[in-house]
């Protein structure tokens, strides 16, 4: 069954030009030699698979695509993007066959997973990067455990150590550097050890979008940018670090979420507004009713919290936020009609709301915020 929603009630634009010009600024910042992997798992981190996907397939400034699931690197598959294509995540054993059919490159750290990618018949080489646990303690194996499944790879002529990659555990919220410094070192003695045992790989890969940006010692021959591509700062930390160091360095956020007014009512001063009646008027007050809700990813925390933009104004939200509406108080801005446009996340006239505030309105991370939207929401390419 299609589960449907509305493609007019409720959608997300993505701003071609400012995607582009954050590939650009990566690109400028990177090492030449180092590869630019964008990092679109999630939904694009809430942005739209097909959709941001089929835009970076086309640059030559993108060389490989970072992927956490083999069904998104089957559905790129199935679109016809022949980029190389990296998956972060775990593939299960019964799958594994399917990823190789795919010519999906894998991350690997366990001797399971390569134990059965050894008893695949195929005449292509399958590549895979193994993770090393430089700190983090998530995914990962350490340095004997790595050095006997690199051995084990090297058993079998199918397959093919491309890579190494480490990923970093407190980087984003902290200015202290001890910890990834701590993590690097780790990593440089993993590796300088792999390599003396024979165990070498020609790609190498430890940069999230903040260690890229903070530490160039770490964009090696492969960078894996996520949360940067789509214009948002990994921290509040990060920004401000490369604002002292790199002045000219610019991300522009590439989503906006909107949706339209649905219904217009005036209520007396004194009404109780939506389940809980949780908010109470203390004047006339004209309500609009937005046709969004936790469904849609709007979460319920923004409850009598949040606003969004009407006619270019902040129209504060009112009660609950339900399942699939919320209310707006409009008292405020004269003129709003049936079907207005309204802008929970993005910029209305010199108004904007961020995906940084409504994270900060739930206690949560822009991260969350963007890829959290619902999936089903319409993805629109938009140019500015
Ligand atoms: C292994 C790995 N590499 C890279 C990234 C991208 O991180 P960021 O979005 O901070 O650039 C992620 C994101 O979760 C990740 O899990």
């Amino acid at each position: 069954m299609k589960i449907f929603m509305d493609k007019n009630i409720n959608w997300v634009e993505i701003d071609r030009r400012a995607l582009a010009g954050n590939v650009r600024s990566f690109r400028r910042l990177l090492d030449p030699q180092a590869r630019f992997m964008p990092v679109i798992k999630s939904n694009a981190y809430g942005h739209g698979l097909p959709e941001v996907a089929s835009l970076l397939a086309g640059s030559k400034q993108v060389d490989w695509l970072g992927l956490n699931s083999l069904d998104e690197a089957v559905a790129l598959r199935k679109l016809g993007i022949r980029k190389p294509l990296l998956l972060l995540g775990y593939v299960p054993l019964g799958r594994l066959a399917e990823a190789a059919r795919n010519d999906i490159r894998l991350t690997v750290y366990n001797r399971e997973t390569v134990q059965a990618l050894a008893k695949i018949k195929t005449k292509k080489k399958i590549l895979l990067h193994i993770k090393l646990e430089t700190g983090t303690n998530r995914q990962g194996i350490g340095l004997d455990e790595a050095i006997n499944l690199a051995g084990l790879v090297k058993e079998h002529p199918h397959l093919f150590l491309e890579g190494y990659s480490t990923h970093f555990a407190n980087i984003e919220d902290t200015t202290d550097r001890s910890y990834p410094d701590g993590q690097k070192e780790n990593y440089r003695n993993m590796i300088a050890r792999l390599e003396k045992l024979g165990h070498s790989a020609p790609v190498n890969h430890v940069a999230c979008t903040a260690a890229a940006l903070i530490f160039p010692d770490t964009h090696k021959n492969l960078a894996r940018i996520g949360i940067g591509l789509y214009g948002l700062w990994p921290s509040r930390e990060t920004m401000l670090a490369v604002r002292d160091r790199d002045p000219g360095f610019s991300l522009a956020p590439v989503l906006a979420w909107k949706t339209r007014v649905a219904q217009i009512k005036t209520v007396p001063s004194g009404s109780f507004i939506g389940y809980g009646c949780t908010y109470r008027t203390t004047r006339k007050t004209r309500l609009a009713v937005l046709p969004v809700g936790y469904y849609d990813g709007y979460d319920r925390r923004l409850s009598n919290t949040a606003h969004v933009l009407i006619k270019g104004k902040r129209a504060p939200i009112r009660g609950r936020v339900c399942m699939n509406l919320c209310l707006a108080d409009i008292t405020d801005i004269p003129g709003v009609k049936l079907e207005d446009e309204a802008v929970l996340l993005g910029r209305q006239d010199k108004e904007h709301i961020s995906a940084e505030q409504l994270a900060s309105w739930i206690g949560t991370i822009n991260y969350e915020v963007v890829t959290r939207i619902n999936p089903l929401l319409p993805r629109v390419i938009v140019n500015k």
